[in-house]
Protein backbone atom coordinates (compact mmCIF):
# COMPACT_ATOMS: atom_id res chain seq x y z
CA UNK A 1 0.00 0.00 0.00
CA UNK A 2 1.35 3.44 -0.90
CA UNK A 3 2.38 6.27 1.74
CA UNK A 4 -0.95 8.24 1.51
CA UNK A 5 -0.04 11.95 0.46
CA UNK A 6 -0.77 14.62 2.52
CA UNK A 7 -3.93 16.41 0.05
CA UNK A 8 -5.74 13.07 -0.39
CA UNK A 9 -5.17 12.14 3.14
CA UNK A 10 -7.32 15.55 3.90
CA UNK A 11 -10.25 14.95 1.81
CA UNK A 12 -10.19 11.71 2.85
CA UNK A 13 -10.22 13.45 6.86
CA UNK A 14 -12.75 15.32 5.43
CA UNK A 15 -15.40 13.41 3.97
CA UNK A 16 -14.94 11.14 6.82
CA UNK A 17 -15.11 14.03 9.42
CA UNK A 18 -19.03 14.94 8.06
CA UNK A 19 -19.85 11.05 8.37
CA UNK A 20 -19.19 11.25 11.40
CA UNK A 21 -21.55 13.70 12.90
CA UNK A 22 -23.95 12.54 9.97
CA UNK A 23 -23.41 8.91 11.82
CA UNK A 24 -22.92 10.22 15.55
CA UNK A 25 -26.98 11.22 16.10
CA UNK A 26 -28.18 6.86 15.42
CA UNK A 27 -25.07 5.27 16.61
CA UNK A 28 -25.31 3.99 20.11
CA UNK A 29 -21.68 5.44 21.61
CA UNK A 30 -21.34 2.25 23.61
CA UNK A 31 -21.76 -0.38 21.21
CA UNK A 32 -18.10 -1.59 19.26
CA UNK A 33 -20.30 -3.77 16.65
CA UNK A 34 -21.16 -6.89 16.97
CA UNK A 35 -19.10 -8.90 19.79
CA UNK A 36 -20.00 -12.55 18.19
CA UNK A 37 -22.37 -15.10 17.29
CA UNK A 38 -23.28 -18.18 19.36
CA UNK A 39 -24.76 -21.52 17.79
CA UNK A 40 -25.75 -24.32 20.16
CA UNK A 41 -24.37 -28.02 19.00
CA UNK A 42 -24.94 -31.03 20.44
CA UNK A 43 -21.64 -31.84 19.59
CA UNK A 44 -19.18 -29.13 20.68
CA UNK A 45 -15.82 -31.14 19.59
CA UNK A 46 -17.17 -31.94 15.88
CA UNK A 47 -18.76 -27.92 15.77
CA UNK A 48 -15.13 -26.27 16.45
CA UNK A 49 -13.32 -28.79 13.96
CA UNK A 50 -16.09 -27.73 11.56
CA UNK A 51 -15.48 -24.37 11.96
CA UNK A 52 -11.51 -24.24 12.70
CA UNK A 53 -10.32 -26.91 10.02
CA UNK A 54 -13.08 -26.50 7.37
CA UNK A 55 -13.94 -22.76 7.72
CA UNK A 56 -10.45 -21.27 8.69
CA UNK A 57 -11.45 -19.90 12.14
CA UNK A 58 -8.89 -20.24 15.05
CA UNK A 59 -10.20 -21.76 18.20
CA UNK A 60 -9.19 -19.37 21.23
CA UNK A 61 -8.07 -22.05 23.50
CA UNK A 62 -8.20 -19.29 26.42
CA UNK A 63 -11.59 -19.03 26.16
CA UNK A 64 -12.26 -22.78 26.22
CA UNK A 65 -15.17 -22.21 29.27
CA UNK A 66 -17.57 -24.15 31.30
CA UNK A 67 -20.45 -22.30 33.61
CA UNK A 68 -22.97 -23.31 35.57
CA UNK A 69 -24.95 -21.42 38.78
CA UNK A 70 -27.89 -19.41 39.61
CA UNK A 71 -27.21 -16.77 37.72
CA UNK A 72 -26.06 -18.51 34.53
CA UNK A 73 -29.77 -20.55 34.69
CA UNK A 74 -31.97 -17.66 35.10
CA UNK A 75 -29.84 -15.47 32.41
CA UNK A 76 -30.19 -17.96 29.81
CA UNK A 77 -33.63 -19.73 29.98
CA UNK A 78 -35.19 -17.06 32.82
CA UNK A 79 -38.13 -16.35 29.83
CA UNK A 80 -38.81 -20.43 29.56
CA UNK A 81 -38.35 -20.86 33.43
CA UNK A 82 -41.08 -18.55 33.92
CA UNK A 83 -43.44 -19.96 31.25
CA UNK A 84 -42.89 -23.73 33.40
CA UNK A 85 -43.89 -22.08 36.74
CA UNK A 86 -46.88 -20.57 34.91
CA UNK A 87 -47.74 -24.17 33.20
CA UNK A 88 -47.08 -26.01 36.69
CA UNK A 89 -44.21 -27.79 34.94
CA UNK A 90 -40.68 -28.99 34.97
CA UNK A 91 -38.58 -26.49 33.04
CA UNK A 92 -36.75 -29.51 31.67
CA UNK A 93 -40.14 -30.45 30.19
CA UNK A 94 -39.68 -26.87 28.16
CA UNK A 95 -35.94 -28.22 27.29
CA UNK A 96 -34.13 -26.06 29.87
CA UNK A 97 -31.18 -27.98 31.09
CA UNK A 98 -30.95 -27.39 34.95
CA UNK A 99 -27.19 -25.37 35.27
CA UNK A 100 -28.48 -23.92 38.29
CA UNK A 101 -26.33 -24.28 41.59
CA UNK A 102 -28.74 -27.12 42.51
CA UNK A 103 -28.68 -28.63 39.11
CA UNK A 104 -26.48 -30.84 37.50
CA UNK A 105 -25.60 -29.40 34.00
CA UNK A 106 -23.38 -27.26 32.58
CA UNK A 107 -22.76 -24.70 29.85
CA UNK A 108 -19.46 -25.45 27.93
CA UNK A 109 -18.18 -23.52 24.95
CA UNK A 110 -15.73 -21.99 22.62
CA UNK A 111 -14.88 -19.26 20.32
CA UNK A 112 -14.05 -19.32 17.28
CA UNK A 113 -12.25 -15.91 15.23
CA UNK A 114 -13.09 -15.34 11.91
CA UNK A 115 -11.90 -12.30 9.58
CA UNK A 116 -14.42 -10.04 11.14
CA UNK A 117 -16.25 -11.78 13.77
CA UNK A 118 -16.20 -14.44 16.29
CA UNK A 119 -18.44 -17.84 16.47
CA UNK A 120 -19.01 -18.75 19.99
CA UNK A 121 -20.29 -22.87 19.82
CA UNK A 122 -22.24 -23.83 23.44
CA UNK A 123 -23.29 -27.41 24.47
CA UNK A 124 -25.30 -28.42 27.39
CA UNK A 125 -23.99 -31.38 29.37
CA UNK A 126 -23.91 -33.23 32.42
CA UNK A 127 -21.21 -31.97 34.85
CA UNK A 128 -18.69 -34.32 35.33
CA UNK A 129 -19.79 -36.21 32.24
CA UNK A 130 -19.39 -34.20 28.91
CA UNK A 131 -20.58 -37.07 26.91
CA UNK A 132 -24.11 -37.23 28.14
CA UNK A 133 -25.24 -33.99 26.40
CA UNK A 134 -28.89 -32.38 26.99
CA UNK A 135 -30.37 -33.02 23.81
CA UNK A 136 -33.24 -31.15 21.92
CA UNK A 137 -34.04 -30.96 18.09
CA UNK A 138 -36.31 -29.70 16.14
CA UNK A 139 -37.32 -31.31 13.23
CA UNK A 140 -38.93 -28.38 11.53
CA UNK A 141 -35.72 -26.58 9.75
CA UNK A 142 -37.20 -24.48 7.24
CA UNK A 143 -35.80 -21.06 7.47
CA UNK A 144 -38.92 -19.43 6.99
CA UNK A 145 -40.41 -20.40 10.44
CA UNK A 146 -39.96 -17.24 12.94
CA UNK A 147 -37.71 -16.54 14.32
CA UNK A 148 -35.42 -18.77 12.66
CA UNK A 149 -31.97 -17.61 12.63
CA UNK A 150 -28.55 -18.32 10.23
CA UNK A 151 -25.23 -17.17 10.01
CA UNK A 152 -23.95 -16.04 6.60
CA UNK A 153 -19.85 -16.26 5.71
CA UNK A 154 -18.62 -14.23 2.89
CA UNK A 155 -16.29 -16.03 0.65
CA UNK A 156 -13.55 -14.13 -1.01
CA UNK A 157 -13.86 -12.34 -4.06
CA UNK A 158 -10.90 -14.48 -5.53
CA UNK A 159 -12.43 -17.24 -5.11
CA UNK A 160 -14.62 -19.24 -7.74
CA UNK A 161 -17.98 -19.58 -6.05
CA UNK A 162 -19.43 -23.06 -7.17
CA UNK A 163 -15.69 -24.76 -6.67
CA UNK A 164 -15.69 -23.27 -2.99
CA UNK A 165 -19.50 -25.12 -2.61
CA UNK A 166 -17.61 -28.37 -4.00
CA UNK A 167 -14.49 -28.18 -1.56
CA UNK A 168 -16.24 -27.13 1.03
CA UNK A 169 -18.77 -30.21 1.19
CA UNK A 170 -15.69 -32.56 0.20
CA UNK A 171 -13.65 -31.21 3.26
CA UNK A 172 -16.57 -31.35 5.95
CA UNK A 173 -17.24 -34.88 4.38
CA UNK A 174 -13.23 -35.68 4.55
CA UNK A 175 -13.63 -34.39 8.18
CA UNK A 176 -16.00 -36.82 9.50
CA UNK A 177 -19.18 -34.31 8.62
CA UNK A 178 -20.87 -35.90 5.79
CA UNK A 179 -24.31 -33.98 6.48
CA UNK A 180 -23.00 -30.90 5.42
CA UNK A 181 -23.91 -31.01 2.34
CA UNK A 182 -25.43 -27.58 0.30
CA UNK A 183 -28.80 -27.31 -1.49
CA UNK A 184 -29.05 -27.11 -4.98
CA UNK A 185 -30.65 -24.39 -6.88
CA UNK A 186 -32.53 -27.00 -8.76
CA UNK A 187 -35.31 -29.58 -9.04
CA UNK A 188 -33.64 -33.65 -7.82
CA UNK A 189 -35.55 -36.89 -7.96
CA UNK A 190 -33.53 -38.26 -5.25
CA UNK A 191 -30.95 -37.58 -3.16
CA UNK A 192 -28.16 -39.52 -5.30
CA UNK A 193 -28.72 -37.42 -8.33
CA UNK A 194 -27.05 -34.40 -6.17
CA UNK A 195 -23.76 -35.73 -7.91
CA UNK A 196 -25.56 -35.01 -11.67
CA UNK A 197 -25.14 -31.63 -10.72
CA UNK A 198 -22.50 -29.97 -12.62
CA UNK A 199 -20.08 -27.57 -10.47
CA UNK A 200 -21.16 -24.62 -12.37
CA UNK A 201 -24.35 -24.79 -11.18
CA UNK A 202 -23.67 -25.28 -7.28
CA UNK A 203 -24.65 -21.63 -5.94
CA UNK A 204 -27.04 -19.47 -7.11
CA UNK A 205 -25.66 -15.85 -8.98
CA UNK A 206 -27.37 -13.06 -9.87
CA UNK A 207 -26.13 -11.67 -13.22
CA UNK A 208 -28.96 -8.36 -13.59
CA UNK A 209 -30.99 -6.76 -10.88
CA UNK A 210 -30.53 -5.30 -7.86
CA UNK A 211 -28.12 -8.21 -6.72
CA UNK A 212 -26.28 -8.20 -9.62
CA UNK A 213 -22.63 -10.23 -8.79
CA UNK A 214 -23.72 -11.21 -5.79
CA UNK A 215 -24.11 -15.25 -5.64
CA UNK A 216 -25.49 -17.19 -2.29
CA UNK A 217 -25.88 -20.71 -0.94
CA UNK A 218 -27.95 -22.31 1.78
CA UNK A 219 -26.57 -25.28 3.91
CA UNK A 220 -26.81 -26.83 7.05
CA UNK A 221 -23.71 -27.30 9.63
CA UNK A 222 -22.53 -30.42 11.28
CA UNK A 223 -25.22 -29.97 14.41
CA UNK A 224 -27.83 -28.85 11.61
CA UNK A 225 -27.47 -25.20 12.12
CA UNK A 226 -29.18 -22.71 9.04
CA UNK A 227 -25.61 -21.23 7.28
CA UNK A 228 -25.20 -19.50 4.27
CA UNK A 229 -22.67 -18.19 1.96
CA UNK A 230 -22.27 -14.83 0.43
CA UNK A 231 -20.04 -13.82 -2.21
CA UNK A 232 -19.88 -9.87 -3.69
CA UNK A 233 -18.64 -8.85 -6.72
CA UNK A 234 -18.91 -6.36 -9.40
CA UNK A 235 -21.19 -3.14 -8.67
CA UNK A 236 -22.59 -4.57 -5.57
CA UNK A 237 -19.26 -4.86 -4.11
CA UNK A 238 -19.52 -1.47 -4.62
CA UNK A 239 -22.62 -0.20 -3.07
CA UNK A 240 -21.98 -2.79 -0.23
CA UNK A 241 -18.10 -1.19 0.48
CA UNK A 242 -19.86 2.53 0.27
CA UNK A 243 -22.25 1.64 3.52
CA UNK A 244 -18.86 -0.10 5.14
CA UNK A 245 -16.77 3.41 4.22
CA UNK A 246 -19.98 5.45 5.26
CA UNK A 247 -20.68 3.44 8.85
CA UNK A 248 -16.73 3.23 9.38
CA UNK A 249 -17.30 -0.86 9.53
CA UNK A 250 -14.62 -3.04 9.11
CA UNK A 251 -13.86 -6.09 6.88
CA UNK A 252 -10.81 -7.69 5.22
CA UNK A 253 -12.88 -7.68 2.11
CA UNK A 254 -11.97 -4.28 1.54
CA UNK A 255 -8.28 -3.73 2.70
CA UNK A 256 -6.40 -4.50 -0.35
CA UNK A 257 -3.31 -6.13 1.48
CA UNK A 258 -5.34 -8.54 3.59
CA UNK A 259 -3.17 -11.84 3.14
CA UNK A 260 -4.57 -14.87 3.90
CA UNK A 261 -3.20 -16.79 7.72
CA UNK A 262 -1.76 -20.09 8.58
CA UNK A 263 -5.47 -20.69 9.79
CA UNK A 264 -7.27 -20.44 6.14
CA UNK A 265 -4.19 -21.84 4.63
CA UNK A 266 -4.50 -24.90 6.57
CA UNK A 267 -8.66 -25.10 5.74
CA UNK A 268 -7.52 -25.26 1.80
CA UNK A 269 -9.78 -23.81 -0.36
CA UNK A 270 -13.00 -23.99 2.19
CA UNK A 271 -10.94 -21.45 4.49
CA UNK A 272 -11.45 -18.74 1.59
CA UNK A 273 -13.52 -16.60 3.43
CA UNK A 274 -12.88 -12.98 4.25
CA UNK A 275 -15.02 -14.07 7.57
CA UNK A 276 -18.61 -13.13 8.60
CA UNK A 277 -21.39 -11.17 6.26
CA UNK A 278 -24.81 -11.39 8.15
CA UNK A 279 -26.68 -12.51 11.75
CA UNK A 280 -30.42 -13.77 9.99
CA UNK A 281 -32.97 -13.65 11.64
CA UNK A 282 -36.93 -14.98 10.38
CA UNK A 283 -38.96 -11.65 11.54
CA UNK A 284 -42.89 -11.18 11.77
CA UNK A 285 -42.63 -7.97 10.36
CA UNK A 286 -39.88 -6.53 8.08
CA UNK A 287 -40.59 -2.68 8.91
CA UNK A 288 -40.90 -3.22 12.53
CA UNK A 289 -37.91 -4.76 13.17
CA UNK A 290 -35.76 -2.57 10.83
CA UNK A 291 -37.09 -0.08 13.40
CA UNK A 292 -36.17 -1.90 16.26
CA UNK A 293 -32.46 -2.38 14.76
CA UNK A 294 -31.99 0.86 13.37
CA UNK A 295 -33.64 2.87 15.97
CA UNK A 296 -33.01 1.52 19.51
CA UNK A 297 -29.48 -0.25 18.66
CA UNK A 298 -28.00 2.14 16.08
CA UNK A 299 -27.90 -0.37 12.96
CA UNK A 300 -27.27 1.83 9.60
CA UNK A 301 -30.08 0.28 7.18
CA UNK A 302 -27.86 -0.47 4.00
CA UNK A 303 -29.70 1.29 1.14
CA UNK A 304 -31.14 0.40 -2.33
CA UNK A 305 -29.82 -1.03 -4.34
CA UNK A 306 -29.03 -3.87 -1.73
CA UNK A 307 -32.43 -4.25 -0.64
CA UNK A 308 -33.93 -7.83 -1.62
CA UNK A 309 -37.08 -6.46 -2.39
CA UNK A 310 -39.78 -9.64 -3.87
CA UNK A 311 -36.88 -12.36 -3.87
CA UNK A 312 -38.67 -15.18 -6.30
CA UNK A 313 -37.68 -17.81 -8.85
CA UNK A 314 -37.09 -21.56 -9.09
CA UNK A 315 -33.31 -21.51 -8.26
CA UNK A 316 -33.84 -19.54 -5.08
CA UNK A 317 -36.43 -21.69 -3.92
CA UNK A 318 -35.05 -24.83 -4.21
CA UNK A 319 -31.47 -23.42 -2.74
CA UNK A 320 -33.36 -22.14 0.60
CA UNK A 321 -35.54 -25.31 0.74
CA UNK A 322 -33.95 -27.86 -0.58
CA UNK A 323 -33.31 -30.42 2.35
CA UNK A 324 -36.92 -29.03 3.59
CA UNK A 325 -38.30 -29.93 0.55
CA UNK A 326 -37.03 -34.07 1.01
CA UNK A 327 -38.99 -33.92 4.84
CA UNK A 328 -41.80 -33.19 3.38
CA UNK A 329 -41.48 -36.06 0.79
CA UNK A 330 -40.61 -38.36 3.56
CA UNK A 331 -43.32 -37.23 5.86
CA UNK A 332 -45.63 -37.21 3.53
CA UNK A 333 -46.74 -33.63 4.27
CA UNK A 334 -47.31 -30.67 2.51
CA UNK A 335 -44.88 -28.46 1.55
CA UNK A 336 -46.92 -25.18 3.70
CA UNK A 337 -47.14 -27.19 6.65
CA UNK A 338 -43.84 -27.38 7.48
CA UNK A 339 -42.91 -23.89 7.04
CA UNK A 340 -42.27 -23.91 3.32
CA UNK A 341 -42.48 -20.91 1.32
CA UNK A 342 -44.01 -21.02 -1.91
CA UNK A 343 -41.48 -19.02 -3.84
CA UNK A 344 -41.48 -21.30 -6.75
CA UNK A 345 -42.16 -19.17 -10.57
CA UNK A 346 -45.41 -21.32 -10.16
CA UNK A 347 -46.17 -20.02 -6.75
CA UNK A 348 -47.74 -17.13 -4.35
CA UNK A 349 -45.74 -16.18 -1.77
CA UNK A 350 -42.34 -13.69 -2.01
CA UNK A 351 -39.81 -13.00 0.33
CA UNK A 352 -38.22 -9.04 1.34
CA UNK A 353 -35.34 -8.67 3.75
CA UNK A 354 -33.09 -5.76 4.55
CA UNK A 355 -29.30 -5.10 5.66
CA UNK A 356 -28.98 -3.40 8.93
CA UNK A 357 -25.06 -2.56 9.12
CA UNK A 358 -23.21 -3.07 12.52
CA UNK A 359 -19.59 -1.95 13.11
CA UNK A 360 -18.39 -5.29 10.94
CA UNK A 361 -21.50 -7.42 9.93
CA UNK A 362 -25.11 -6.70 9.17
CA UNK A 363 -28.13 -8.04 10.84
CA UNK A 364 -30.20 -9.56 8.05
CA UNK A 365 -33.49 -9.21 9.35
CA UNK A 366 -36.18 -11.31 6.32
CA UNK A 367 -39.70 -11.82 5.84
CA UNK A 368 -42.28 -13.97 3.85
CA UNK A 369 -45.32 -12.79 2.66
CA UNK A 370 -48.17 -15.01 2.00
CA UNK A 371 -48.83 -13.42 -1.42
CA UNK A 372 -47.13 -11.62 -3.85
CA UNK A 373 -47.62 -8.01 -2.96
CA UNK A 374 -45.95 -6.49 0.29
CA UNK A 375 -49.24 -5.25 1.91
CA UNK A 376 -50.86 -9.27 1.35
CA UNK A 377 -50.74 -10.90 5.18
CA UNK A 378 -47.47 -12.48 6.09
CA UNK A 379 -46.32 -15.60 5.92
CA UNK A 380 -45.16 -16.67 9.41
CA UNK A 381 -45.32 -20.11 10.93
CA UNK A 382 -43.72 -20.07 14.34
CA UNK A 383 -41.54 -22.66 16.03
CA UNK A 384 -43.55 -23.86 20.13
CA UNK A 385 -40.24 -23.80 21.98
CA UNK A 386 -38.33 -20.52 22.69
CA UNK A 387 -35.11 -22.55 24.71
CA UNK A 388 -31.57 -21.73 23.40
CA UNK A 389 -30.23 -25.81 24.28
CA UNK A 390 -32.02 -26.43 20.98
CA UNK A 391 -29.51 -27.59 18.86
CA UNK A 392 -29.06 -25.12 15.79
CA UNK A 393 -29.91 -22.46 18.21
CA UNK A 394 -27.94 -19.20 17.45
CA UNK A 395 -27.61 -15.81 19.00
CA UNK A 396 -25.96 -12.63 18.29
CA UNK A 397 -24.49 -10.69 21.06
CA UNK A 398 -23.48 -6.81 21.02
CA UNK A 399 -20.25 -5.65 22.34
CA UNK A 400 -20.41 -2.82 24.72
CA UNK A 401 -17.23 -0.83 25.42
CA UNK A 402 -15.82 -1.34 28.22
CA UNK A 403 -15.31 2.02 29.53
CA UNK A 404 -19.50 2.06 29.07
CA UNK A 405 -21.02 0.79 32.54
CA UNK A 406 -22.77 -2.53 31.24
CA UNK A 407 -25.48 -2.58 33.31
CA UNK A 408 -26.60 0.94 32.84
CA UNK A 409 -26.15 0.06 29.15
CA UNK A 410 -28.76 -3.07 29.56
CA UNK A 411 -31.33 -0.77 31.24
CA UNK A 412 -31.23 2.27 28.54
CA UNK A 413 -31.26 -0.31 25.87
CA UNK A 414 -34.56 -1.29 27.64
CA UNK A 415 -36.48 1.95 28.48
CA UNK A 416 -35.24 2.94 24.84
CA UNK A 417 -36.85 -0.21 23.29
CA UNK A 418 -40.24 0.48 25.31
CA UNK A 419 -40.50 4.25 24.43
CA UNK A 420 -40.31 2.83 20.80
CA UNK A 421 -43.08 0.51 21.41
CA UNK A 422 -40.94 -2.40 21.94
CA UNK A 423 -42.53 -3.66 25.93
CA UNK A 424 -41.33 -7.12 25.29
CA UNK A 425 -38.17 -7.07 24.50
CA UNK A 426 -36.74 -7.09 27.94
CA UNK A 427 -33.08 -8.95 29.27
CA UNK A 428 -33.20 -11.48 31.47
CA UNK A 429 -32.37 -11.13 35.38
CA UNK A 430 -29.59 -12.93 36.46
CA UNK A 431 -31.99 -13.30 39.79
CA UNK A 432 -35.10 -15.51 40.18
CA UNK A 433 -38.01 -12.85 39.42
CA UNK A 434 -41.68 -13.33 39.15
CA UNK A 435 -41.78 -11.69 35.89
CA UNK A 436 -39.66 -11.27 32.89
CA UNK A 437 -38.36 -8.04 32.69
CA UNK A 438 -39.26 -7.09 36.35
CA UNK A 439 -37.93 -3.84 38.13
CA UNK A 440 -34.35 -4.66 39.54
CA UNK A 441 -31.78 -2.51 41.37
CA UNK A 442 -28.85 -1.39 38.85
CA UNK A 443 -26.27 -3.50 40.29
CA UNK A 444 -28.62 -6.83 39.24
CA UNK A 445 -29.14 -6.43 35.77
CA UNK A 446 -26.13 -8.67 35.44
CA UNK A 447 -22.86 -9.93 37.13
CA UNK A 448 -19.27 -10.07 35.53
CA UNK A 449 -17.84 -13.99 35.52
CA UNK A 450 -15.20 -13.70 38.79
CA UNK A 451 -13.26 -16.46 38.06
CA UNK A 452 -12.07 -19.12 35.37
CA UNK A 453 -11.38 -18.75 31.46
CA UNK A 454 -13.90 -15.67 31.48
CA UNK A 455 -13.29 -13.99 34.40
CA UNK A 456 -13.78 -10.05 33.52
CA UNK A 457 -16.91 -11.07 30.91
CA UNK A 458 -20.33 -9.96 31.21
CA UNK A 459 -23.08 -10.99 29.42
CA UNK A 460 -27.11 -10.83 29.28
CA UNK A 461 -29.90 -12.30 26.71
CA UNK A 462 -33.12 -11.10 25.61
CA UNK A 463 -35.77 -11.99 23.38
CA UNK A 464 -36.13 -9.76 20.51
CA UNK A 465 -39.38 -8.49 18.88
CA UNK A 466 -39.69 -11.81 16.89
CA UNK A 467 -38.48 -14.13 20.05
CA UNK A 468 -35.07 -13.99 17.87
CA UNK A 469 -31.62 -14.59 20.45
CA UNK A 470 -29.80 -11.36 21.10
CA UNK A 471 -27.50 -10.14 23.55
CA UNK A 472 -24.96 -8.19 24.64
CA UNK A 473 -21.53 -8.76 26.19
CA UNK A 474 -18.89 -7.01 27.97
CA UNK A 475 -14.78 -8.23 27.87
CA UNK A 476 -12.82 -6.61 30.72
CA UNK A 477 -9.51 -7.33 32.59
CA UNK A 478 -8.33 -11.00 31.43
CA UNK A 479 -11.27 -11.97 29.37
CA UNK A 480 -10.16 -8.54 27.14
CA UNK A 481 -6.55 -9.46 27.09
CA UNK A 482 -7.52 -12.48 25.95
CA UNK A 483 -9.74 -11.61 23.47
CA UNK A 484 -7.14 -8.79 22.15
CA UNK A 485 -4.31 -11.28 21.52
CA UNK A 486 -6.96 -14.04 19.68
CA UNK A 487 -7.87 -10.87 17.49
CA UNK A 488 -4.32 -10.37 16.75
CA UNK A 489 -2.73 -13.25 16.64
CA UNK A 490 -5.60 -13.98 13.91
CA UNK A 491 -5.11 -10.68 12.14
CA UNK A 492 -8.67 -10.09 12.73
CA UNK A 493 -10.56 -7.05 12.69
CA UNK A 494 -12.76 -5.08 15.31
CA UNK A 495 -13.59 -2.14 16.37
CA UNK A 496 -13.43 -2.93 19.92
CA UNK A 497 -9.32 -1.64 19.81
CA UNK A 498 -7.66 0.80 17.76
CA UNK A 499 -4.98 -1.90 17.07
CA UNK A 500 -7.66 -4.31 15.69
CA UNK A 501 -9.04 -1.18 13.76
CA UNK A 502 -7.94 -0.97 10.53
CA UNK A 503 -9.70 2.89 10.57
CA UNK A 504 -7.43 4.09 13.06
CA UNK A 505 -4.47 3.65 10.83
CA UNK A 506 -4.83 3.67 7.12
CA UNK A 507 -6.26 0.82 6.12
CA UNK A 508 -9.24 1.49 4.39
CA UNK A 509 -8.28 4.71 2.72
CA UNK A 510 -7.31 2.69 -0.31
CA UNK A 511 -10.93 1.70 -0.67
CA UNK A 512 -12.79 4.20 0.45
CA UNK A 513 -11.51 7.04 -0.72
CA UNK A 514 -12.46 5.78 -4.18
CA UNK A 515 -15.82 7.46 -3.95
CA UNK A 516 -16.02 10.83 -5.10
CA UNK A 517 -19.34 11.03 -2.49
CA UNK A 518 -19.79 8.13 -0.10
CA UNK A 519 -22.86 9.73 1.56
CA UNK A 520 -25.44 8.68 -0.45
CA UNK A 521 -29.32 7.90 0.75
C1 LIG B 1 -20.89 -40.79 30.55
O1 LIG B 1 -22.02 -40.73 29.70
C2 LIG B 1 -21.99 -41.68 28.66
C3 LIG B 1 -23.17 -41.38 27.75
O2 LIG B 1 -24.38 -41.35 28.45
C4 LIG B 1 -22.02 -43.07 29.24
O3 LIG B 1 -21.98 -44.02 28.19
C5 LIG B 1 -20.83 -43.24 30.16
O4 LIG B 1 -20.91 -44.52 30.81
C6 LIG B 1 -20.78 -42.15 31.20
N1 LIG B 1 -19.54 -42.24 31.94
C7 LIG B 1 -19.51 -42.26 33.26
C8 LIG B 1 -18.16 -42.32 33.87
O5 LIG B 1 -20.52 -42.23 33.95
C1 LIG C 1 -18.61 -9.48 -12.90
O1 LIG C 1 -18.25 -8.77 -14.06
C2 LIG C 1 -17.49 -9.51 -15.02
C3 LIG C 1 -17.06 -8.55 -16.10
O2 LIG C 1 -18.17 -7.89 -16.61
C4 LIG C 1 -18.32 -10.67 -15.53
O3 LIG C 1 -17.57 -11.43 -16.43
C5 LIG C 1 -18.73 -11.54 -14.36
O4 LIG C 1 -19.60 -12.57 -14.79
C6 LIG C 1 -19.44 -10.71 -13.27
N1 LIG C 1 -19.62 -11.57 -12.12
C7 LIG C 1 -20.80 -11.61 -11.48
C8 LIG C 1 -20.85 -12.55 -10.32
O5 LIG C 1 -21.74 -10.92 -11.78
C1 LIG D 1 -46.82 -25.38 16.82
O1 LIG D 1 -47.99 -25.88 17.43
C2 LIG D 1 -49.15 -25.71 16.65
C3 LIG D 1 -50.33 -26.13 17.50
O2 LIG D 1 -50.01 -27.28 18.22
C4 LIG D 1 -49.03 -26.52 15.38
O3 LIG D 1 -50.18 -26.35 14.58
C5 LIG D 1 -47.81 -26.02 14.61
O4 LIG D 1 -47.60 -26.81 13.48
C6 LIG D 1 -46.58 -26.08 15.47
N1 LIG D 1 -45.50 -25.42 14.76
C7 LIG D 1 -44.33 -26.02 14.52
C8 LIG D 1 -43.33 -25.25 13.72
O5 LIG D 1 -44.05 -27.12 14.95
C1 LIG E 1 -38.35 -18.19 42.68
O1 LIG E 1 -39.40 -17.31 43.04
C2 LIG E 1 -40.69 -17.92 43.11
C3 LIG E 1 -41.70 -16.85 43.48
O2 LIG E 1 -41.60 -15.78 42.64
C4 LIG E 1 -40.68 -19.03 44.13
O3 LIG E 1 -41.94 -19.68 44.14
C5 LIG E 1 -39.59 -20.02 43.83
O4 LIG E 1 -39.49 -20.98 44.86
C6 LIG E 1 -38.26 -19.32 43.69
N1 LIG E 1 -37.27 -20.28 43.24
C7 LIG E 1 -36.10 -20.41 43.84
C8 LIG E 1 -35.22 -21.48 43.27
O5 LIG E 1 -35.74 -19.70 44.74
C1 LIG F 1 -1.94 -3.12 5.63
O1 LIG F 1 -1.62 -1.75 5.55
C2 LIG F 1 -1.90 -1.01 6.75
C3 LIG F 1 -1.66 0.45 6.46
O2 LIG F 1 -0.42 0.65 5.84
C4 LIG F 1 -1.04 -1.54 7.87
O3 LIG F 1 -1.31 -0.83 9.07
C5 LIG F 1 -1.34 -3.01 8.08
O4 LIG F 1 -0.50 -3.56 9.04
C6 LIG F 1 -1.19 -3.78 6.76
N1 LIG F 1 -1.70 -5.12 6.96
C7 LIG F 1 -1.10 -6.20 6.52
C8 LIG F 1 -1.78 -7.52 6.78
O5 LIG F 1 -0.05 -6.15 5.91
Amino acid sequence: MSPRRPDKGWTFAFVLCSVCVHMAATKLGSLRGIGYMTVTTDDLELSTKFYTEVLGGMQVKELSFSLHGDDHYYRYFQKEILEARTQGVDPQSLHVPDISDSGDYEVRGEFVVFGNGIIQLQTFSKRGNHSEVFRAHEPHTSPAIVPAPHFCFWVKDSANFNHYIHELEANAARLGMPNVRVNRPVPLASESDRATVPEEKLGVTFTDGDFAGVSFAYFKGPTGEQLELFQILNQSRYHVGEEWCKRRAVSPAFVSNYSDNSYKRNAGYSGQLYGLFQFGTRTADLATSVKFYTQVLGAQLIQKPIQAVNVRGDDAAYMLFHKEIWDALRWKTSRRDIGIADLWDSGNNRLDHRFNLFDNYVVETLQYTDGRDLSAPKFNPRWNHSSMAYSGDMSVSFLIDEASDFNSVVRDVEVSAKAKGFTDVLANRPVNVSSLGESVGLGQYSRPIASGPLKGLNYVFFKGWSGEHFGFVQFKDEAKAKLKAALLQYGAMSTAFPETNPWTSDGFDQFCSAYTDPIVG
